[in-house]
């Protein structure tokens, strides 16, 4: 598995103000809208092209499109929701599939509660939003239902990531044949023992929509 920790100053800055309790909501979401857009610009770096002849006002020239199928965004719900807006400002012509995903917080388990996506998946290069990369469970489960659907290519965007967590997926995909890149703004230090990341932020979807 490859991981890429963004290291950028506006990046930092920007962590710094979602990570500090007093930002609001709407401060919060429009924050992490931004990160995602500056992630997502990494986690795009191999996306598929292809060749294409066009004509600028002076000359022909060749240029590059994004490659047919088109790649597959996987935000999983609820929180994943938080970054769609910003990874679809990248890439509009994406198709967008949904994944919901709760964790218990007794057992720290993830399970599937909705999905709509396609059935066939084979050639697609998914990309999956879920702003905390915390114990790896959610992501386990949810990279496995994309590969039982045939996709060849999986590359996370996380806000922020726990040590734990990228050792559990690295176990769990190993063996997989599946090239998985993780991309996220930070790597935080660990996880705590009801399983939420240190420093980290909270509970990204309470602080995304309230507590509900
Ligand atoms: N999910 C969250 O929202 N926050 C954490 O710290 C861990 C999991």
């Amino acid at each position: 598995m490859k991981v890429h920790v963004a290291n950028h100053p506006l990046i930092s800055h920007k962590l710094t103000v979602l990570r500090d309790e007093r930002t609001d909501s709407p401060t919060f979401r429009h924050l992490v809208d931004e990160l995602v857009t500056l992630l997502a610009y990494e986690a795009t770096r191999d996306v598929r092209t292809v060749p294409v002849k066009i004509k600028t006002p002076v000359t022909e020239t060749m240029g590059v499109k994004l490659a047919s199928p088109r790649p597959v965004v996987v935000p999983i719900l609820r929180a994943g929701l938080g970054m769609l807006e910003g990874m679809s400002r990248l890439v509009p012509t994406a198709e967008i599939g949904f994944l919901g995903m709760v964790r218990d917080e007794t057992t720290l388990q993830a399970s599937t509660y909705a999905n709509r996506l396609p059935e066939n998946l084979a050639c697609r290069q998914c990309f999956v939003l879920d702003p905390m990369l915390a114990t790896g469970g959610t992501l386990v489960a949810a990279f496995n239902f994309l590969i039982e659907r045939g996709a060849t290519e999986i590359t996370a965007i996380c806000i922020l990531a726990a040590p734990e967590g990228i050792a559990v997926l690295e176990e769990a995909f190993k063996d997989s044949g599946i090239p998985i890149t993780l991309v996220t703004g930070a790597l935080d230090e660990n996880l705590n023992e009801h399983g939420y990341i240190g420093p980290g932020l909270g509970d990204a979807g309470d602080r995304l929509y309230g507590v509900v």
